[in-house]
């Protein structure tokens, strides 16, 4: 997730403009900042890697004449932060200039296609190939808004950008696709930006820009028009009520609800990676003599999932392993034959940087997940992949959860195709289910938050939790019961549930609340077993369960239902759902902040 600017001003300059309204669009990325100012046909640009405090100290971003710009903060995916892979792009000539926020997936086709026709690419980025196809367009005598439309017309995956260029120094063309995209309507200047608190400060007059629909802005206003067939849209800007500080959060009360929120579109760019380098990983994997899975909290209950994943698609016995306990208990025995998939969504977090570190002097191979492109994980890893959730602002981990879990999934397909180990139609299945599961989480998100919200005032204030769950819903379970123990501070247990005979259960009265994790997989027949055992000591039943589960709905005094067939390895992605929720809005009934728990830190650094 990056976040891109751009204005048109009447008489003032442009640049500070732009760095300002970089300034407020930070939490959305912030490796390297850069910006392009037309003055007359010049054209200039000052980007770098690094914050934008930074950049701005060695490059003074206020310092440029010219009244039209656009500006892009960046969260890197493809290439890593460095001047040259900073935005903004331009094509061979440096007449156009481009800033992108999305994933291209077909970028490297075009790449190839671009250099077979004479163009010289200079950055590593996806978004390169859009200044040269538009180059393409201009060159064809196109208009720079239908050189645009050609460009992102050949896009695969998602986009908004923004385009200046002195071949038509006075307007800046924008076009969106999933990528979000907003127009800033002042009587003295137009913005178009990817998230409203860009221009808040400037003028509440917004115009949202639909995906499809291409944006052409000039001094007499803005035109929208549809990508597909060039028509033009004709649309009003609305009041945008809304303060500063919740506009950073687009007009939710804090980050985690919105990062839950986000997890649809954080789920389709995680299925955009980078076929390389999910292949390379894969082949590591396959040719490893033992694979831990090294993590901490909730990323360590994605290792968790991605052990049933790995040893009932593809044969492969995986070890999860609590980072803090791995020198310990593996330090010893890892070896040149061992391979550490180490999973950290900051890249930075301690315990697991020190597990991987002995296992390095053990000459073992390390992987990386992570959602930090340039962290100190990706450095010392033979190979990572970059999620590509977008910066992750509130303490409890929540998109980075699912799109971990997504990745994970993919890599366990990947090996279980090249192993052979599952049919072609199961994995032909498997492989569409997990394109369906954006759509399906945004189904469960719009459909059950407000029965979720009514749980949570139901049970706010009961002071313990049992999370229990069988097979890959034991990792759900976990991590359900961390959500709720972390923002909602209510003490909580979880454990598979054919352990609670083994003890736990003594600590069920009347009344007490069990949460049970129970998709319709191979484990139900016994989970309804252990919600007769609860039932009949009293206990209060809520079950997470597949859509027309009329058994369970029968037994549970409360249940919250998931979209039905779903196959069970991919069931933990929608299935904490409305766990997440229940943990957020027990967390507000309850007073607190879900955005900064007590205690907590976003990435624990120290041992
Ligand atoms: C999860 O909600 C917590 N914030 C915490 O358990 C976190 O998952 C853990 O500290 C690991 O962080 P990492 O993924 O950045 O390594």
């Amino acid at each position: 997730m990056c976040g891109i600017f751009g204005c048109i001003l009447k008489d003032r300059d442009a640049a500070p403009i732009i760095h300002s309204a970089l300034k407020r669009l930070e939490y959305r990325g912030y490796d390297s900042v850069g910006e392009a100012v037309l003055h007359g046909t010049n054209l200039t640009i000052k980007k770098d890697e690094g914050k934008i405090d930074e950049v701005h100290a060695l490059h003074n971003l206020d310092d440029i004449a010219g009244r039209i710009g656009i500006g892009h903060t960046r969260w890197a995916t493809h290439g890593a932060p460095s001047q040259i892979n900073a935005h903004p792009h331009t094509d061979c000539n440096g007449q156009i200039a481009v800033v992108h926020n999305g994933i291209i997936e077909n970028f490297l086709g075009l790449r190839r296609e671009l250099q077979e026709r004479g163009h010289a690419f200079r950055s590593k980025t996806d978004t390169e190939i859009v200044s040269h196809l538009i180059e393409e367009g201009i060159r064809e005598g196109l208009t720079l808004p239908e050189a645009v439309r050609g460009a992102v017309g050949r896009l695969e995956g998602s986009y908004t950008v923004a385009v200046v260029s002195v071949l038509e120094p006075d307007k800046i063309v924008c076009a969106r696709k999933e990528s979000p995209l907003v127009l800033g309507v002042a009587d003295d200047a137009l913005y178009c930006a990817s998230d409203i608190p860009a221009f808040l400060p400037l003028t509440n007059m917004a115009v949202i820009v639909n995906d499809g629909e291409l944006v052409v802005l000039h001094d007499k206003g803005y035109e929208i028009r549809k990508i597909a067939d060039g028509t033009t849209i004709s649309r009003e800007p609305e009041v945008i009520d809304w303060t500063p500080e919740m506009a950073e959060k687009q007009g939710y009360p804090n980050f985690m609800l919105k990062e839950i929120h986000e997890q649809p579109l954080c789920l389709r760019n995680t299925l955009r990676l980078q076929e390389q380098y999910l292949e390379l990983m894969t082949t590591f994997l396959d040719r490893a003599g033992e694979v831990f899975l090294v993590a901490c909290g909730t990323s360590y209950h994605a290792c968790l999932a991605a052990s049933y994943m790995f040893s009932k698609l593809a044969m492969l016995a995986t070890h999860p392993v609590i980072a803090s306990e791995f020198v310990e208990q593996h330090g010893s025995a890892v070896n040149i034959d061992s391979t550490i998939l180490a999973v950290s969504q900051s890249g930075e977090t301690a315990d697991t940087l020190a597990a991987v570190g002995v296992s390095r002097q053990r000459a073992a191979t390390i992987l990386g997940l992570t959602n930090a492109i340039d962290s100190t994980l990706t450095r010392i890893s033979r190979v990572y992949i970059c999620q590509q959730s977008g910066p992750e602002i509130g303490v409890a981990a929540t998109k980075t959860f699912t799109s971990q879990l997504s990745v994970l999934s993919q890599l366990a397909l990947r090996l279980a195709k090249r192993r052979g180990k599952i049919s072609h139609e199961e994995i032909e299945d498997l492989e569409e289910k997990l394109e369906q599961i954006p759509d399906i989480v945004e189904k469960i998100i719009k459909s059950r938050e407000e029965d979720v919200k009514r749980l949570a005032m139901k049970y706010r204030d009961k002071n313990c939790f049992f999370f229990l769950g069988r097979g890959v819903s034991s990792a759900s379970a976990l991590e359900g019961r961390l959500k709720l123990l972390e923002i909602a501070y209510a003490p909580s247990i979880a454990y598979p549930a054919g352990e609670s005979k083994h003890g736990p259960i003594s600590l069920i009265q009347p009344g007490f609340p069990v949460v049970f994790i129970c998709p319709r997989d191979g484990t139900r027949r016994t989970i309804i077993g252990n919600i007769m055992e609860m039932k009949a000591r009293g206990a209060s039943i809520i079950a997470i369960i597949e859509e027309g589960d009329k058994e369970i709905k029968g037994l549970a005094d409360e249940y919250i239902e998931v979209t039905k067939g779903l196959p069970e390895i991919l069931s933990p992605i929608p299935y904490v759902i409305p766990l997440q929720l229940f943990a957020y809005y027990m967390a507000v009934a309850r007073g607190h902040d879900p955005d900064r728990p007590r205690n907590l830190a976003k990435s624990v650094t120290v041992q």
